[in-house]
């Protein structure tokens, strides 16, 4: 599929259903070669820039992996690392890192960020998250839901939570464009914007928001939640637990689907128990345990989420293959 070449990933809505089903394939693919080692080093050669405003596990380390593993070097600049934003403008960073780098990942707060990366650098970008769309964990999504349900087309997937923030926005029109039946259960001051809603709509017919749980999960073959706080808006702690705790995710609710196989997805990090600093600083400050999910649905056999952290690597080594890859 060469119609990739050279193209930018910025968001769901720029790749088209075949485009977005084409990179699953591919990724199975790499997967296949990966865990039989078979080299496919598409990228030999090519020095890539990754570009981290916020924190990030999964996502730093599967693209350097990526990298690695396609033959090319990836170049990690944290925040702090790089004059970006404060002694210089993006765009003038843009123009630099485009001269020296066949490709850029960012990850960072505002989304005019990676889009005035990807007008100005001259080479592919790709979004590694921003406050308003994740796409490349809409890909390892996709993946996983594929793998365990077997097909995408009106796979009932409910995302319950904050259903403003960057995976809701990005589950909600990627899963539409593939033709998922999506479903977003939320407070309605939580509901996604109108413009979201709206691309979705355009995609499909299908979706729903709702603050009803019990009309939402009737039914699903897939829950999906994230944090409560998404990182940049950590001063919301007290209204989002205010709000979002009739939303948790817990046995109950997975009963309440009626569907003994569901499965349960979220992006990654969870606060499902109390093994982290941050979880005893909630725990000590509002006497939450957990927040988003119970620790008994994280670990029984409905969750998948680490099937799905690691899809995030053999996706991102899809989209570094068909946008910058020599795949002939
Ligand atoms: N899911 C996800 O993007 O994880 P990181 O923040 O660790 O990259
Ligand atoms: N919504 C979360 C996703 C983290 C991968 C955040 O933006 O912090």
């Amino acid at each position: 599929n060469s119609s990739l070449k050279g193209r930018s990933f910025l968001a769901e809505i720029d790749f088209t259903e075949e485009e977005l089903l084409y990179l699953l394939d591919l990724a199975a693919d790499l997967k296949e070669k990966k865990k039989n080692g078979i080299p496919h080093r598409y990228l030999e050669g090519k020095n890539i820039a990754l570009l981290f405003e916020k924190t990030s596990t999964r996502t730093r380390c599967a693209f350097t992996v990526a990298c690695t593993d396609l033959g090319a070097h990836p170049e990690y600049l944290g925040k702090g690392d790089i004059q970006l934003g404060k002694k210089e403008s993006v765009e003038d960073t843009a123009k630099v890192l485009g001269r020296m780098f066949d490709g850029i990942e960012f990850r960072g707060f505002a989304h005019k960020t990676v889009e005035s990366l990807a007008e100005h650098s001259g080479v592919p970008v790709w979004n590694g998250l921003t406050d308003m769309w994740h796409p490349t964990q809409t890909l390892a999504d996709l993946l996983t839901i594929q793998e365990h349900i077997g097909h995408l087309r009106n796979v009932k997937l409910v995302y319950v939570g904050d259903g403003r923030n960057n995976v809701a926005n990005s589950l909600l029109v990627g899963g539409s464009i593939v033709g998922m039946d999506v479903r977003i259960c939320a407070p309605q001051s939580l509901w996604p914007a109108q413009e979201v809603i709206y691309l979705a709509k355009k995609c499909s017919d299908q979706v729903m928001v709702t603050s009803s749980i019990e009309e939402a999960v009737a039914g699903a073959d897939v829950i999906y939640t994230d944090v409560w706080v998404s990182m940049g808006e950590e001063d919301k702690f007290a209204e989002r637990i205010e709000l979002l705790s009739p939303y948790q995710v817990n046995m109950q609710m997975i009963k309440e689907t009626g569907n003994k196989d569901v499965i349960f997805l979220h992006c990654l990090p969870a606060f499902h128990d109390l093994e982290t600093t941050y979880g005893k600083e909630i725990y000590e400050k509002y006497g939450l345990r957990e927040m988003e999910v119970t620790d008994e649905v994280f670990r029984s056999k409905h969750s998948k989420v680490f099937d799905q952290a690691e899809n995030r690597m053999h996706t991102i080594k899809a989209v570094l293959a068909a946008t910058l890859g020599n795949m002939e």
